[in-house]
C-alpha cells in the first residue's frame, strides 16, 4: 500500500528515469565520472524531489538502503544535508567517527571491503584524494566523494543547479572564480565544461590549475569557454555569478599569512561585484573567512545566493543519492 503510494507520487521524469537507469554499480569521485545527460538526469531528479519537498513530500525512493560517512576534515553542509537527503529518501544514515579507526587501525583496503558489504554507499571527506581513490577500488558498494584536497563534486553539482534555478538556464551563463584555483574551483570549471558555461578564473601566480588539469578539461568538454587571468575585473566581466572560496582550505593552515598576502588584491567586494554584469549574483560553497576573501557588503548584499547554494546541496545529494542507487538490487 505505501510502495503503490509512492510510486503514485512519483513524477513521470523519474519513472522513466528509473526504467532506463545504468544498472552497474557507479562511483561519484570526481564531476569528469558523469557524462553531461547524466548530469541533466541528476538535476532532474533533484528538481522533482525538490518540488515535491516544498509541498511537503519527502518520497521513500531508497527505503533500507544504508549510507555511511566518513569525515576527514570539518563539516557541516556537506555531512547534514547527505544524512537529511538519505532520511527524506527513507533509507538511513551513520556517521562513523574516530573509533572506527579509518586509515589507522586497518588498510584502507580492508576497511572498504568489510564496511561495504554492510552499507549501500559511502561518503567520504579524505585529505587525500588518493585516499577516496583507493577506498573506492576496494569497495562493493558506491562510493561518493564528500571533498578532497583535490576536488568536491556534489558541491559543485549543487552550484550549478542553483545557477541554472537563478537564470533559468545554463546557456549562456558565465561563472567567474576569483581566489585560490582549489578544489572547489576544479570541479566548478569541469561541471561549467561540461554544462556549457564559460568559466573564467583570476588568480595570483603560482595558485591557478594545474597544466594537466587544464588539457583533461579540454579533452573532456573540447570548444568549452575557459580563460585563466591574474586580472579579477577582466575575469568577472560580463559574469552572471562571481564566486570566491576561502584563500587557505582546510590542511593548508600554515600558509595562511602568505596566503592572506598573495591573495590581498582577489577579494570580492562591492568595487568587484559593481564591475560584473548587473544581474550578477554572489556565489560562496562556504564557510566564508567574512573580512578576508569576501565582504559582509557582499555575503549580505541582494545578489548573495549562499544560502540558497546551501539549501540546494539537500536537493541535490538526493539526486545523486538516487541516481547512483536508485536501481540497485
Ligand atoms: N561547502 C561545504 O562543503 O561545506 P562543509 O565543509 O560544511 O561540508
Ligand atoms: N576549499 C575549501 C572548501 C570547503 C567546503 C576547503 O577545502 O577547505
Amino acid at each position: 500500500m505505501l510502495a503503490q503510494r509512492a510510486l503514485a507520487l512519483r513524477a513521470p521524469v523519474l519513472r522513466a528515469w528509473t526504467l532506463t537507469r545504468f544498472t552497474l554499480m557507479r562511483h561519484l569521485i570526481n564531476v569528469s565520472d558523469l557524462t553531461t545527460d547524466e548530469i541533466l538526469r541528476i538535476f532532474a531528479i533533484s528538481e522533482d524531489l525538490k518540488a515535491k519537498f516544498r509541498a511537503g513530500v519527502r518520497e521513500p525512493l531508497l527505503p533500507g538502503r544504508v549510507m555511511a560517512l566518513v569525515f576527514e576534515k570539518q563539516s557541516l553542509r556537506t555531512r547534514v544535508s547527505f544524512q537529511a537527503a538519505m532520511t527524506h529518501l527513507g533509507g538511513a544514515s551513520m556517521m562513523l567517527g574516530d573509533d572506527a579507526g579509518f586509515g589507522k587501525r586497518e588498510s584502507l583496503a580492508d576497511f572498504a571491503r568489510v564496511l561495504s558489504e554492510m552499507v549501500d554507499v559511502i561518503v567520504l571527506r579524505t585529505k587525500k584524494h588518493q585516499t577516496v581513490n583507493e577506498v573506492a577500488a576496494h569497495a562493493a558498494c558506491s562510493v561518493i566523494n564528500g571533498l578532497t584536497d583535490q576536488s568536491h563534486p556534489c558541491q559543485a553539482l549543487a552550484d550549478l543547479f542553483t545557477l541554472r534555478e537563478q537564470f533559468g538556464a545554463l546557456q549562456g551563463c558565465k561563472l567567474a572564480w576569483v581566489g585560490d584555483a582549489n578544489n572547489v574551483a576544479r570541479s566548478l570549471a569541469m561541471s561549467c565544461a561540461l554544462l556549457g558555461v564559460e568559466f573564467a578564473v583570476a588568480c595570483p601566480a603560482g595558485y591557478e590549475f594545474e597544466e594537466a588539469f587544464v588539457a583533461r578539461l579540454q579533452s573532456k568538454a573540447p570548444g568549452s569557454k575557459f580563460r585563466s587571468t591574474r586580472d579579477p575585473l577582466e575575469a568577472v566581466r560580463g559574469a552572471s555569478a562571481v564566486y570566491t572560496d576561502v584563500w587557505a582550505s582546510m590542511g593548508q593552515e600554515a600558509e595562511l599569512e602568505r596566503r592572506r598576502r598573495d591573495f590581498a588584491d582577489y577579494q570580492v567586494n562591492g568595487r568587484l561585484m559593481a564591475a560584473a554584469s548587473p544581474t550578477a549574483r554572489f556565489m560562496h560553497c562556504l564557510p566564508a573567512r567574512r573580512g578576508e576573501e569576501v565582504t559582509d557588503e557582499v555575503m549580505d548584499g541582494p545578489y548573495s545566493i549562499v544560502v540558497e547554494q546551501a539549501a540546494n546541496r539537500m536537493h541535490v545529494q538526493k539526486g545523486i543519492l538516487a541516481w547512483l542507487l536508485g536501481a540497485q538490487a
